[in-house]
Formats: C-alpha cells, sequence, structure tokens
C-alpha cells in the first residue's frame, strides 16, 4: 500500500480495480488518444509505477522525469516504445504481456490474408458506390491460398500460430527465425531458409518480428524486388519493419500484387501513397483488440504492475537484469 501510481489510459476490466486495490493513489488518463507528450510528462513526476501503452514513448526523458519510479508496465507484447537499456542501467522494471494476444494477432494476420488475397474491403467500396450490376466473369479476381507457399518472417509465438493456421489450406510453409523451429517443422514440415530465399518463393510473406535495429526497414525495395509479382505482403508486427515509402512505390508498380497492414511507419499517419491504392488492406493497428484478448492483456500489465511495486517478480518481466541489482 501507499503506492502513487498513473495509469496512461482508460483500460478493460478488470485492469483498473487491481491496481486500486493495491495502490493508495491511482490517478487515470481518461481521454480516448494518445496521452500528449507534455501532459504526460508532467503526470508520470513522482510516482512509484506508471501502466504504460505502446503509444508512449518511455525513454531518458521520461525517466528523468519520473524519478523514483520503479516500474513501467507496458499493455502490449511488444516493447519497442521503451528504451529497455536504459530502463536496465537505472534499475527500473519493465514488463510486458506476451501470450495472452497470440491467437488474437495470428488470427488477424489471416483476416489480412483473406481480405487482401481476395480483396474483400476493394469489392465492397465498389459494391457500397452503387457499382455492382450483376456478376460478371472478370469481377474482382483475387489469388489462391491452398497448396501455396506461406512465408513467415519470425517464427516465435504469433509466427507459429500463424503457420498452424494454415493447415485448412495445406499450404508449404517456410520461415526465417534465428531460432529454428521444430513444432512447425514436426507438424507442417516447414522449412527454416534465409529471407531472400522465403522472399522469392513465397505467395504470402506474413511478418511477425519484433522491432529493433536489425529488422528496421528488414523489407525494403530490394526485398519488394526479390518477391513474385503474384504475392501478397502481410504486416502485423511493428510498421518500421517495413520501408512504408518503398511499399507504396512497389504496389503502384504492381511490383507484388497487394499488402494487408495493420502497422505503420508512423503511426497514427499512413503514407498518403498508400491511402491511394487499391491493392492494400489497411487496419488501425488491431490485432489484439478482442473483448477477451484485450481484458487479458490489462489483468496481466496490471498485475506485472503490482507485482513489481511490492517488490515481488512480476511475471513478464522484460529485465529480470534488474531484479539481480
Ligand atoms: C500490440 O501491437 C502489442 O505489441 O501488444
Amino acid at each position: 500500500m501507499g503506492f502513487n501510481v498513473y495509469v496512461t489510459s482508460v483500460i478493460p476490466e478488470p485492469g483498473i480495480p487491481i491496481v486500486k486495490a493495491a495502490c493508495e493513489k491511482v490517478e487515470v488518463y481518461t481521454k480516448d488518444q494518445a496521452h500528449p507528450r507534455k501532459c504526460f510528462l508532467s503526470k508520470i513526476k513522482g510516482r512509484d509505477g506508471v501502466l504504460c501503452l505502446l503509444t508512449d514513448a518511455i525513454d531518458a526523458e521520461a525517466m528523468d522525469t519520473a524519478k523514483g519510479c520503479k516500474v513501467f508496465a507496458n499493455m502490449a507484447v511488444g516493447f519497442n516504445n521503451i528504451d529497455v537499456k536504459e530502463a536496465t542501467k537505472r534499475g527500473i522494471i519493465i514488463t510486458n504481456t506476451p501470450g495472452v494476444l497470440t491467437d488474437a494477432t495470428a488470427d488477424m494476420a489471416w483476416a489480412l490474408i483473406m481480405s487482401t488475397v481476395r480483396r474483400i474491403p476493394e469489392s465492397e467500396r465498389f459494391l457500397r458506390a452503387g457499382k455492382f450490376h450483376g456478376w460478371r466473369p472478370m469481377m474482382y479476381l483475387g489469388g489462391d491460398l491452398v497448396g501455396r507457399t506461406l512465408g513467415i518472417v519470425g517464427a516465435g509465438r504469433i509466427g507459429t500460430a500463424v503457420a498452424l493456421r494454415s493447415m485448412g489450406w495445406g499450404m508449404r510453409i517456410l520461415y526465417t527465425d534465428m531460432n529454428q523451429n521444430k513444432e512447425i517443422e514436426q507438424k507442417l514440415g516447414a522449412r527454416k531458409v534465409d529471407l531472400p530465399t522465403l522472399l522469392k518463393e513465397s505467395d504470402v510473406v506474413t511478418l511477425h518480428t519484433v522491432l529493433d535495429a536489425s529488422t528496421r526497414h528488414l523489407i525494403g525495395e530490394k526485398e519488394l524486388g526479390i518477391m513474385k509479382k503474384s504475392a501478397y505482403l502481410i504486416n502485423t508486427s511493428r510498421g518500421p519493419v517495413i520501408d512504408e515509402a518503398a511499399l507504396a512505390k512497389a504496389l503502384k508498380e504492381k511490383v507484388i500484387a497487394g499488402a494487408g497492414l495493420d502497422v505503420y511507419e508512423e503511426e497514427p499517419k499512413v503514407q498518403k501513397g498508400l491511402l491511394k491504392l487499391e491493392n492494400v488492406v489497411l487496419a488501425p493497428h488491431i490485432a489484439s483488440a478482442t473483448i477477451a484478448t484485450r481484458s487479458k492483456m490489462a489483468t496481466m500489465a496490471a498485475n506485472n504492475l503490482v507485482a513489481a511495486l511490492r517488490g515481488q517478480r512480476p511475471e513478464n518481466i522484460v529485465n529480470p537484469e534488474v531484479l539481480a541489482k
């Protein structure tokens, strides 16, 4: 008890009640928008802990401002919004919410695969515009999935779940990862290859890497040029993994057939070029947005925050080194 905590957004139940039951002072930013930086900095001052979102930049400036803060509990599996090295140096605990959003995110990757390959949003726009005057043999022809090759870039938890869902389409699976993934090799006959091979041979390429210096612009003009003209690119990981300007150019010039995106290089901005194109499906970063998943993420972030404040080991600590200090 006695903890003073800031929560940077309203979050699903039972996140805030968990925090309130354990802390004396809890303030929640209640506006339904990303926290304006100046206000965010003034609010985190003097807190023992902060429950934050992937839209909050937790950098050296934030850590200086929140001097004495013991923990930043991120309500996301990705934590590229946090300078973890800096936090570790200062002995600040960082936590995330892995596992609970694996299925929702894998489902979203497949929703984007299906809607991109079968051109659903594009054809819906056509219908809503009153242009549907009957069945036509050449109308909205898309691609096929059965027996085709699915390239998984990053075969961790989410990449694995995406691969397993391909069973219904009997797809050949290629993957890239630092580690061998025995599960998808055994269950699906997946083959670990290098990135150029995956790009060259896949009909659908789906991205599931973390964002760090090694994956920033992993897919740029050169990589798009290696892909088949008939292939599709799907991204539910982080926007900067793709050079978005290069993708817009490639889609415009039909270097690849289409793309399905849930994430963007400079969210909430989206390349103007992309917005004008029909061969790209654009979702507003909603991969984990199911009622049950977001509730589990909020619960997990709240429990991580409370555990860290109480001096216990949070279940999902990103930088366990700080506990040894
Ligand atoms: C969402 O993008 C997450 O990292 O949880």
